[in-house]
C-alpha cells in the first residue's frame, strides 16, 4: 500500500494584513483556537497591539509593507525565533480599488498588482522555501474575492489580481505535491475599510440578490480559513466561495 501523505494542522500561522478587517478577525480566531500567530500590516493597530500584549508567547506583530520583500523576510525570520517554524500562511493583505478602468492610472494599476499579486507570491515563495527546508508540512490560504469570478465595475485591476491568486493557488497545489496544501477563500462583499467605498445603493443591490439575505460577515469567513489551516481534510487547490450564493 502506498504511504498516505497527511499534512498536520498548522500550529504557527503568518497572517498578512492582520491589523483590521478580516485579517484581524482571522488572527483573533486562530488565537482563540490555541494557535500561535505572526501578523503584520503597514500600521499596527491598537487592537493588534492589545492581542500581542495579552499573548506575548503566542503573538508576534510588526509594521511591514508586504511589497517590501526584505522587510517581509526579516519579519518572518524574527517571528520564527519567537514562535517556532511557520507552518501556515494566510495571504490576506490587499488594497482595493474604486475607479473605472479608463480612469485608473498605470501607476495605480501597478500598485494594485504589486500589493495584491506580486507581493503575496513573493512572500509565499519565501515561506514555502523555509517550510520545505525545515521539513515542515504546511498550509496556505489565499484570501481572494468573488470579484475573481464575477464582474464588478470599478474593480478591473483588483479583480485581475484576485483571479491571478486563484490560478496560482491551483498550480501551487499541484507543484507542492501534497507537502503543503494550498487553497483560497473567495468572500463576497463584507463591511470593512476596503468596502467602505461602496454606496448604500450598491450594498442594497448585493443584499437583494443574496439568497441568505445579508452581506457576508468576516465571522462567516474565519471558520473556513481555520478549517483549511487546521482540519484534516484532503481539500487542496480549491477556491471556496463564501457569499451566501449571491454569485450563483
Ligand atoms: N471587504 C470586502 O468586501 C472583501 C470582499 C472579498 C475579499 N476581500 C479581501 O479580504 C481581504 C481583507 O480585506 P478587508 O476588507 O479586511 O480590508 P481592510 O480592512 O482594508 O484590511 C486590509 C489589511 O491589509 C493591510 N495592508 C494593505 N496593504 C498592505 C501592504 N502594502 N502591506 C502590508 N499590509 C497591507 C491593511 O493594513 P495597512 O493598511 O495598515 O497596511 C489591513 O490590515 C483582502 O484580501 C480583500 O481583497 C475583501
Amino acid at each position: 500500500m502506498s504511504e498516505v501523505t497527511v499534512v498536520p494542522p498548522s500550529t504557527a500561522v503568518l497572517v498578512s494584513g492582520g491589523s483590521r478587517g478580516l485579517g484581524l478577525a482571522i488572527v483573533t480566531d486562530l488565537l482563540d483556537a490555541g494557535l500561535k500567530v505572526a501578523a503584520f500590516a503597514r500600521t499596527v493597530t491598537p487592537e493588534l497591539t492589545k492581542l500581542a500584549e495579552e499573548n506575548p508567547a503566542r503573538v508576534y506583530v510588526g509594521s511591514v509593507d508586504v511589497t517590501d520583500e526584505k522587510a517581509a523576510q526579516a519579519f518572518v525570520r524574527e517571528a520564527e525565533k519567537v514562535l517556532g517554524p511557520i507552518d501556515g500562511l494566510v495571504n490576506n493583505a490587499a488594497i482595493g480599488q474604486d475607479s473605472l478602468h479608463v480612469h485608473t492610472s498605470a501607476d495605480q494599476i501597478s500598485k494594485i498588482i504589486e500589493t495584491n499579486l506580486t507581493a503575496p507570491l513573493v512572500l509565499t515563495r519565501f515561506v514555502v522555501r523555509r517550510m520545505l527546508a525545515q521539513g515542515v508540512r504546511g498550509r496556505i490560504v489565499n484570501v481572494t474575492s468573488i470579484c475573481a469570478q464575477r464582474g464588478y465595475p470599478g474593480l478591473v485591476a483588483y479583480s485581475a489580481t484576485k483571479g491571478g491568486m486563484d490560478a496560482a493557488t491551483r498550480s501551487l497545489a499541484r507543484e507542492l505535491g501534497g507537502r503543503v496544501l494550498a487553497n483560497a477563500v473567495a468572500p463576497g462583499f463584507f463591511a470593512s475599510e476596503m468596502s467602505a467605498v461602496l454606496g448604500q445603493t450598491q450594498l442594497d443591490a448585493i443584499v437583494r440578490r443574496t439568497p441568505t439575505g445579508h452581506l457576508t460577515e468576516p465571522d462567516e469567513v474565519v471558520p473556513v480559513v481555520r478549517m483549511l489551516l487546521c482540519d484534516n481534510t484532503n481539500i487542496n487547490g480549491q477556491v471556496l466561495v463564501i457569499d451566501g450564493a449571491a454569485s450563483i
